[in-house]
């Protein structure tokens, strides 16, 4: 069994790369949305080709969360970090279901600014408890690696 007080450079380095990962795809989608232009039919296949690239990563880097990891081992380490995983992983369905709700209200309105103007504000929303759902991981490792990654504001 790991000692209590090892850090491990490889895992936090694989959680942090990973969520940098969902970062850019996020930004991805942001600047998809914020460009300038006609809301033409290209417009909206560009956004929604940005929002299933980041729907299948999401899916994917979650599955690995609950296939047991970083966060699996935090609890291991310290137990009291138990009731701040279960709620972390019990956030993933939403969080998809979130996305899904941006995706097909996207697929199925027509392109009218109003529409354009709902999808960023609901995106702008999903990303705001995509982000709070990511800090709240790298608490939950940086409590159970005892490792300080500067990530605490
Ligand atoms: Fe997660
Ligand atoms: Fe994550």
């Amino acid at each position: 069994m790991a000692s209590i007080d090892r850090s491990d450079p490889v895992i936090l380095g694989h959680v942090l790369a990973e969520h940098r990962d969902l970062f850019h795809l996020l930004l991805a989608v942001r600047t998809s949305l914020a460009a300038a232009g006609p809301q033409t039919s290209e417009r909206r296949e560009d956004v929604l080709a940005a929002m299933h690239e980041l729907r299948d990563h999401l899916r994917d880097h979650f599955a690995q969360e609950e296939q047991g990891g970083f966060l699996e081992e935090s609890v291991t380490r310290i137990p009291r970090l138990s009731a701040a995983v279960q709620s972390i992983l019990g956030q993933h369905p939403e969080l998809l279901a979130e996305l899904d709700r941006v995706i097909s209200d996207l697929e199925s309105s027509p392109a009218d600014p109003g529409m354009w103007a709902r999808i960023d504000r609901n995106f702008a929303s999903f990303s705001a408890h995509m982000t709070a759902h990511e800090r709240s991981e790298n608490a939950v490792v940086q409590a159970g690696y005892n490792e300080d990654l500067g990530l605490m504001e």
